[in-house]
């Protein structure tokens, strides 16, 4: 048992005891759903699932794990988000390491990989190519490869910071042979004609609302992720083309846009020479997603 230096025998404080005395501090930093981010913290740091910690609630908790607990609790308090103090987030059925050199993988991600995998065109030949613009985490190239073990994979970003985690990614989840990872401005310099989709999450947010978002995007997750220009479509508006030039005949881009875009980045689309062109909205009836093919003729 511990003792101070006076020797006296001083009990540990118990798991439950900690988390009432550290939640009104969370609470008062404005911690959003501050009991649950303290609890997936301890639960972590002690190694354990958050629910088996609720069942052992009244169990000791070591100097050192609660020192180093308040080390995190001080981070969320200053409002870095959940998943940058964890390290990791779950993805598509995969954990991706998760720190602030790329965006945390959102569940909207995750729902434009499953239209992408449920569209029937991309899948037919026996080794489908395809291309996650702007990869981040590496997030939609990792979760589409370990879905399709025929995929090939190539993930581009222009940030060599993110690129170094999504390698990280990568390698962690043994995707190395299938996913080649790129530094790189959109599609410039790739080859014409030889993909089967382009996907991408770009940045779609307009720069002056980029200023007026949640502190835990703004002040911690790269503005580089987040900003699409003066008015968030400076990135579609570049990748449109390129990426039509990318594609086989009767192939699809994928895009991820903003709840209010649909109509403006469909437009794009269409500009381009895309036909087909379909936003897709989410359960909320917001849109969500872009398709358009470029057409079965050359050109
Ligand atoms: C919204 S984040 C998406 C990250 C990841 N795909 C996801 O869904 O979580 C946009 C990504 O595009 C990258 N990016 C921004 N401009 C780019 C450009 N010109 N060329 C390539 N990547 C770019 C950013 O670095 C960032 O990683």
């Amino acid at each position: 048992m511990p003792s101070d230096n006076r020797g006296a025998v001083r009990v540990p404080i118990r798991r439950d005891a900690f988390i009432r005395d550290r939640l009104p501090r969370l609470e008062a930093a404005g911690v959003p759903e501050a009991l649950l981010n303290l609890q997936y913290l301890l639960a972590r740091r002690l190694g354990i699932p958050r629910l088996e910690l609720l069942s052992r609630h009244g169990e000791g908790l070591s100097e050192a794990d609660g020192a180093a607990t308040d080390a995190d609790l001080a981070r969320l308090a200053a409002g870095e988000p959940l998943q940058y103090i964890l390290g990791d987030t779950p993805f598509h059925g995969l954990i991706l390491k998760t720190d602030r050199r790329a965006l945390i993988p959102r569940p909207e991600t995750e729902w434009l990989v499953d239209q992408v995998l449920a569209c029937p065109a991309i899948w037919s030949g026996p080794e489908p190519r395809l291309i996650d613009v702007g990869t981040g985490t590496g997030c939609i190239a990792l979760a589409l490869a370990a879905a399709r073990p025929e995929a090939r994979l190539l993930a581009l970003d222009v940030d060599v910071d993110a690129l170094a985690l999504a390698r990280e990614n990568r390698d962690q989840l043994g995707l190395s042979g299938r996913v080649d990872l790129r530094t790189g401005d959109l599609l410039a310099g790739l080859p014409a004609g030889g993909v089967d989709a382009v996907v991408s999450n770009p940045p779609y947010i307009a720069t002056a609302v980029c200023g007026t978002l949640d502190r835990h995007v703004r002040d911690h997750e790269p503005r580089l992720a987040l900003d699409g220009g003066a008015d968030g479509l400076a990135v579609i508006r570049r990748l449109a083309p390129q990426a039509r030039a990318c594609l086989k005949p009767d192939r699809p881009l994928w895009l991820e846009i903003g709840f209010d875009q649909g109509v403006a980045v469909a437009a794009i689309l269409r500009d381009a020479g895309y036909e087909r062109v379909e936003v897709l909205r989410d359960a909320a009836g917001h849109d969500r997603a872009v398709c358009g093919w470029r057409g079965a003729a050359p050109g």
